[in-house]
C-alpha cells in the first residue's frame, strides 16, 4: 500500500530557478539562500520517493480568468513547462502518474472534493521552481510528479481549513492506492511565505507572522488553518494567501510530524523565502 513519507513546504519564487538555471548559487546575493538548501536536498535524494504530489498554484499560466477551477487535478503523462514570457525554463519536462492520479481523482470526488480533472496542462514556476530547489539540475526529475493547483489568484481563494481537509482527504486517497510504483509519496505545498507584488504595499515581508506561521504548522496546524483571508492579507501581503498550500500538504501528515529542516532567507526577489521538510514519526 502506498503512504506518504514526507512533507515540504517550499516557497516558488521564479529568481531562485534563474539562479539554478544560470548557474548563479554561488553568488553573493544567492550563497545564504542556497546554503539552506543543501541540507533538503541531501536528505530528499536519501529519501527518494517514489512519486511526489506538488500542492502548488498556477499564474495565470495553464489557466486564464476564463476558467478558474478551485482545485485542478493534472491527471496527464506529461505536463510541459510552461512559457512565462521569457521561453520556457530549460528543465526536464514533468513526467506524471496517470494511474495514482485517477485514483487520486476518484478517492477525493467520493470523499466530496469535487476537484476539475485537468487532462492537459503547462506547468509554471509554481511547480518547477521547487523541483529545481529540491532536486537541482537532473537529467530528468528523479520520480513522477502529480501536480494539484489550487486558486489563489482569482478571489474568492478556498480557505486554509478546505486546504487542510483536503490534505486530510489526499491522505486517505494514497492510503487506498494499491498500484505499483507508487509506494512512497511525498507531497510539496510551494509558494508564500509573506509577500506583496503589486500596489502601495508592493514589497510588503513580515518575517514575524512566516515564522508564527511556521512554529504553528508544526506543532498545531489546525490552529493555523484558521487563519483568515483578512488575516493572509493583511499580516503576509496579498500573495501570503499562498500559504494555504502548505496546509494541504500538512494536512496529509500525522498530527504530530518530525521537523527534518527548515531555512528561511530574506530576501530572495520580493519573498521572504521558506523551506520546510517533515517527517511522518
Ligand atoms: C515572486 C514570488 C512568487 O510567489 C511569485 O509567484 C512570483 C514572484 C517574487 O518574490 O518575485
Ligand atoms: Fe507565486
Amino acid at each position: 500500500m502506498a503512504r506518504i513519507v514526507a512533507g515540504v513546504g517550499c516557497s516558488h519564487v521564479p529568481a531562485v530557478g534563474v539562479a539554478i538555471d544560470r548557474g548563479l548559487t554561488a553568488d553573493e546575493y544567492w550563497a545564504p539562500y542556497f546554503a539552506g538548501v543543501e541540507p533538503a536536498r541531501a536528505w530528499m535524494a536519501e529519501l527518494r520517493p517514489d512519486v511526489c504530489i506538488v500542492v502548488y498554484n498556477d499564474h495565470a499560466s495553464a489557466f486564464s480568468l476564463e476558467v478558474v477551477p478551485t482545485f485542478a487535478l493534472g491527471l496527464a503523462a506529461e505536463f510541459p513547462v510552461a512559457d512565462e514570457g521569457y521561453g520556457p525554463r530549460p528543465v526536464p519536462p514533468v513526467l506524471g502518474h496517470p494511474e495514482l492520479a485517477w485514483h487520486l481523482a476518484e478517492s477525493l470526488i467520493l470523499d466530496e472534493f469535487d476537484l476539475t480533472l485537468v487532462n492537459e496542462m503547462a506547468v509554471d514556476h509554481g511547480l518547477t521552481v521547487p523541483l529545481s530547489v529540491l532536486f537541482g539540475q537532473p537529467e530528468a526529475w528523479p520520480c513522477p510528479v502529480v501536480p494539484l493547483a489550487v486558486n489563489v489568484i482569482q478571489y474568492p481563494p478556498p480557505t486554509g481549513r478546505r486546504c487542510f481537509r483536503l490534505g486530510q482527504a489526499l491522505r486517505r486517497a494514497v492510503e487506498s492506492y494499491a498500484g505499483a510504483g507508487a509506494e512512497r509519496v511525498a507531497i510539496l505545498g510551494t509558494g508564500g511565505m509573506s509577500h506583496q507584488l503589486h500596489g502601495q504595499r508592493a514589497g510588503l515581508i513580515n518575517v514575524d507572522f512566516d515564522h508564527a506561521f511556521l512554529d504553528g504548522l508544526v506543532a498545531d496546524p489546525e490552529a493555523v488553518a484558521g487563519i483568515s483571508h483578512t488575516e493572509y492579507l493583511r499580516e503576509a501581503g496579498a500573495e501570503g494567501i499562498e500559504l494555504v498550500m502548505w496546509l494541504v500538504m500538512r494536512g496529509a501528515l500525522d498530527p504530530e510530524v518530525t521537523e527534518v529542516h527548515r531555512a528561511t532567507h530574506v530576501p530572495t526577489s520580493n519573498t521572504h523565502n521558506g523551506l520546510l521538510v517533515l517527517e511522518n514519526r
